[in-house]
């Protein structure tokens, strides 16, 4: 593909597959020079969370079955919503990595199917970069430097972005990520899974200060944070508001008031970390990704925090905060303007990392 001084008009076709979301999502834009946001043809989306809501949590192979069934149909339904034949699309990508292994494998062999088939060229995304960019979809100006925080299921990352490719990681979970310790707690408290969403909900009804969770690590210097302390203190609480220690007799005031008192930690505990990150790097502008960055009073606390500061807050459309192939095709977009395209022989990553972390300075533990 020419991505030379000539400009070029690209179509994309990507597919995500890493966990429990099937999606595919068509992208058109030109290689030209300056930037020029692309323009999304398609997106659709087939989640699986109420078929594994039964077991209270992702079953692997369950995932991988209902991708490759879905995908046939969800690709169809994506060219049907550009308007496109599927021999229209100049470039195939697929989510590579972090993920479940025999789910990734079903949308990256399609995606490279479809390359190898055709001809055409193939991307691989690294599912934390489409997160990490996500906000930046349909925005005029590209990827600006910034601090991102992405907070999905799998994830707590800052991070310090310079530009596309150039990520810096300042900061992450040191064990459970945001998202799995929301989905943790609800699970302890019997809500239905994923816990994050519900445990938001009932926490409007509840007293954010009704109980004195941990905000572990807010003291340390440094940027990362943690999360299990938290997890334990909530199990520790419960048999002293139930005798049964059973959370469905736990009365509904007690249960909002856990949901908002855990939630209130959760997103103290981001917001702090987020404003010294910014401190230390200087960026005046802060994108919000990942599942977690649904969230209701995390989206509020950092606006009225950045509207105070006189820091720009970008936030992702609610629509591509939890996983989508919007996100794949707008990082995959990116990549291939830059002429980076990947060998159909790359394996997939169950591990994949995105940004190397700095040496850390001797004040920092
Ligand atoms: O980004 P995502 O769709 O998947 C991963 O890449 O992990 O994030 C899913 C996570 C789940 O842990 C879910 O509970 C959480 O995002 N989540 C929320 C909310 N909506 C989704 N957490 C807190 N509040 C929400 N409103
Ligand atoms: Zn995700």
């Amino acid at each position: 593909m020419d991505t030379g001084t000539t400009s070029k008009e690209i179509t994309l076709l990507a597919i995500e597959s890493s966990c429990d979301e099937t999606a595919v999502a068509i992208i058109r834009g030109t290689t030209q020079s300056p930037f020029t946001p692309p323009r999304l043809l398609a997106s659709v989306i087939s989640t699986q969370i109420l078929l594994h809501r039964e077991y209270g949590g992702v079953v692997p192979e369950l995932a991988s079955r209902c991708h490759s069934t879905a995908l046939p149909r969800l690709i169809r339904d994506a060219c049907h919503q550009a308007e496109i034949d599927p021999t229209q699309v100049d470039i195939f990508a697929a989510t590579s990595g972090p993920g479940l292994v025999s789910a990734l494998l079903v949308g990256n062999t399609t995606a490279k199917a479809l390359s190898a088939a055709s001809g055409k060229p193939f991307v691989s995304v690294n599912h934390l970069e489409g997160h990490l960019l996500s906000p930046f979809i349909g925005l005029e100006e590209g990827i600006i430097p910034h601090l991102a925080l992405v907070v999905s299921g799998g994830h707590t990352l800052f991070i310090d972005v310079q530009g596309f490719g150039n990520y810096t990681l300042l900061g992450r979970s040191l064990d459970d990520a945001a998202g799995e310790a929301f989905d943790k707690i609800g699970k302890m408290l019997g809500l239905p899974y994923p816990g994050g969403p519900e445990i938001d909900r009932l926490a409007e009804k509840g007293n954010p200060k009704a109980f004195e969770f941990p905000r572990a690590l807010i003291k340390d210097p440094g940027i990362d944070v943690s999360f299990s302390g938290l997890k334990t203190a909530v199990l520790y609480t419960l048999p002293k508001l139930t005798p049964s220690s059973d959370p469905h007799d736990l009365p509904d005031g007690v249960l909002c008031d856990l949901c908002a008192s855990a939630r209130q930690a959760i997103v103290d505990t981001l917001t702090i970390k987020a404003f010294r990150a910014i401190q230390k790097t200087g960026h005046r502008v802060l994108a919000l990704s990942g599942g977690v960055s649904c969230n209701a009073l995390l989206r509020q606390q950092l606006s009225e925090q950045c509207y105070r500061k006189g820091i720009r807050l970008i936030l992702p459309q609610p629509q591509w905060t939890t996983d989508n192939a919007a996100m794949i095709a707008f990082a995959a977009y990116h990549h291939a303007i830059h002429g980076q395209f990947h060998p159909l022989e790359q394996d997939v990553d169950p591990n994949l990392k995105l940004a190397n972390a700095p040496n850390r300075s001797k004040t920092e533990k």
